[in-house]
């Protein structure tokens, strides 16, 4: 009975699988590279010791769209791309390294859709900012995910900050750290380190969710 039971779960994952494969290669909107892949970049792979423009480790340099296509991306084939091989490897292999945490299987799918894509630098059309109805869940995480969890996250997080959870992030949203140094205040870390400011709009929505009192919601 076990053995049966082992078998529909892989024949279902199989299925489930191949209709994600399906829904992936129909996506119909190109990924955009200076708002989903470069953070991701960024924010996992540039700290202090790895893949900046000080350090270098490896070669690799990935704080720009000319340093990240220069070396391990190979436009159009994900599987071939070496950076594709280290963000899926295993043990040691894995990129980003421990302590840091791996990317989530969102970014990683990201960015093979961006290399199967041309690994183009896309720009894009940036919709209105919609600040009403912002929550943590849906407006505030997903910026933080992207942009700041790769040094924020882990047994030693960055500055020993860490943004794993609501808890680490509603603690600088009530000292005053989040909005200071995500809008480059005097007397704050500018924030995301070693890349450009949050946009505007991610900006808004977050001093918005802070305003309200930073709710778990
Ligand atoms: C590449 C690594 C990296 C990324 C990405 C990053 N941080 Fe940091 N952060 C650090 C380091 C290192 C420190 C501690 C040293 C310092 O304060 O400069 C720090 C410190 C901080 C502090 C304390 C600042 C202060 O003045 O005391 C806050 C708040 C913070 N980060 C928020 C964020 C937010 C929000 C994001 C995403 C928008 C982010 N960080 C992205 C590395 C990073």
């Amino acid at each position: 009975m076990k053995k049966v039971l082992f078998l529909l779960a892989g024949i279902v994952s199989v299925l489930v699988y191949n209709a994600c494969t399906k829904e992936y290669l129909q996506n119909v909107n190109p990924v955009c590279f200076e708002q989903d892949v470069l953070p991701i970049f960024v924010s996992n792979c540039t700290q202090s010791g790895c893949h900046n423009s000080q350090s270098r480790a490896e070669g690799y340099v990935l704080d720009t769209y000319e340093h990240i296509v220069s070396k391990g991306i190979n436009p159009g084939d994900y599987k071939s791309s070496t950076i594709y091989k280290a963000i899926v490897g295993l043990g040691a292999e894995r990129m980003p390294q421990s302590p840091y945490s791996a990317l989530t299987d969102e970014q990683i799918s990201t960015i093979a859709l961006w290399i199967d894509e041309g690994a183009e630098k896309t720009t894009c059309t940036v919709s209105a900012c919609d600040t009403t109805n912002v929550t943590y869940t849906q407006s505030v995480r997903p910026i933080i995910v992207n942009y700041c969890t790769g040094c924020h996250s882990g047994s030693s997080p960055s500055g020993n900050i860490s943004y794993s959870d609501y808890a680490g992030v509603k603690a600088t949203a009530t000292n005053g750290k989040l909005m200071g140094s995500i809008t480059h205040a005097q007397g704050y870390s500018p924030m995301p380190q070693n890349a450009n400011k949050l946009s505007a709009c991610n900006i808004a929505l977050i001093r918005t969710w802070v305003n309200q009192g930073a709710p778990n919601n």
